[in-house]
């Protein structure tokens, strides 16, 4: 294909009319969107600073495009690789958001799906169910968690390869108006690229998501927190930073997603001691969660032979 970029309009190099980058990036209204993401979500340095990186990409690509430099739209899709909690759900929202400001998916929403949705049990099962959800995620971002369990060639008739096929031709035919980004562990994520270069070949950025510092955990605490109109008195931050000490060095300990699960419980034992208690509660006191609220978590149970309910056991976060 002979792209633009080989006949320059004649009547302007360029230089004199130019196009005002400034003015585009205010209508994109893109700032608004990075301070947001820079603000609300805690850490996660070099995931925020690529993101900038590709909106300004996307914004001059735009510009480009209208001034006749190029026909070829950048790929878009993406792999996010990181464990879980680690925010990459999150930030595929807000990039959906952001490329729908920069012109580049008519809706902006975010579709979540993973293999189950996807692959069926039957012949004749899978067609339908991926055509639907690519129909879903048309025009805004197809995000697909744990991608890697699309390919089981340990398993001869399995159906993942079906779904597969109608990926990666949606990814190479509907580009202008779906973008795919593939999630998971790091290292499955490299086996699957590696198995499946079709993917890799349409995969432009990758971003990686590193888990979280104890600070950065204790902020985003604080962060839902105020968001929900509650907050930690001094004696439960001390408590909340133990908890998370102990709880990172336990099985399926999940970033930030333990820690919104943690404080669901700190809330739940508030409820309770405050009904506990009865009377007239001051407002001060339906906002703040104390130590005890914390402290009672089976996390500081020191005994370690009541495991019934242990992280180890249930799969879930400690109670
Ligand atoms: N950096 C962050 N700052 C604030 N909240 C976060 C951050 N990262 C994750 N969260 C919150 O933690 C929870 C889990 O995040 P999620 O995006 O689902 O992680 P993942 O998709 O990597 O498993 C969500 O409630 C999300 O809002
Ligand atoms: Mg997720």
């Amino acid at each position: 294909m002979v792209s633009k970029a080989e006949s320059p309009p004649a009547a302007d190099p360029g230089l004199t009319s130019g196009v005002d980058l400034g003015q585009a990036y205010r209508d994109s209204n893109i700032d608004a969107l990075l301070d947001e993401l820079d603000r609300e979500l805690v850490g996660l340095k070099p995931v925020k600073t690529r993101i900038r990186e590709i909106a300004a990409l996307l914004l001059v690509a735009k510009l480009r495009e209208t001034q006749g430099l190029t026909t070829d739209r950048p790929t878009l899709h993406m792999s996010f690789t990181g464990r879980p909690g680690t925010g990459k759900t999150t930030v595929a929202m807000r990039m959906a958001k952001i490329l729908n400001h920069l012109g580049y998916v008519r809706k902006g929403h975010l579709v979540v799906a993973t293999r189950d949705d996807l692959v069926g049990q039957y012949v004749g099962h899978t067609a339908p169910k991926t055509k639907e959800v690519i129909k879903r995620a048309m025009g805004g971002v197809l995000f697909i968690d744990e991608a890697y369990y699309l390919y089981r060639p340990e398993n001869e008739r399995d159906y993942g390869p079906e779904a597969i096929e109608m990926l990666l031709q949606v990814m190479e035919n509907n580009r202008d108006d779906l973008v795919v980004v593939l999630a998971g562990y790091k290292d499955r994520m490299d086996t699957f690229f590696h198995s499946n270069p079709g993917f890799h070949s349409r995969v432009a950025h990758h971003l990686d998501f590193p888990d979280y510092e104890t600070d950065e955990l204790m902020g985003i605490a604080e962060l839902m927190l105020a968001s929900q109109h509650y907050e930690f008195d001094g004696t439960a931050r001390r408590a909340f930073r133990e908890y998370l000490e102990r709880r990172m060095t336990m099985p399926h300990f999940a970033n930030a997603r333990s820690v919104r699960n943690a404080i669901d419980r700190a809330k739940l034992r508030q409820a309770n001691r405050l009904v506990k208690k009865g009377g007239t509660v001051a407002r001060g006191e339906l906002t703040r969660i104390d130590a005890d609220d914390i402290r009672q978590s089976r996390v500081f149970a020191d005994d370690g032979e009541d495991s019934t309910d242990t992280p180890h056991r249930g799969g879930k976060d400690a109670v």
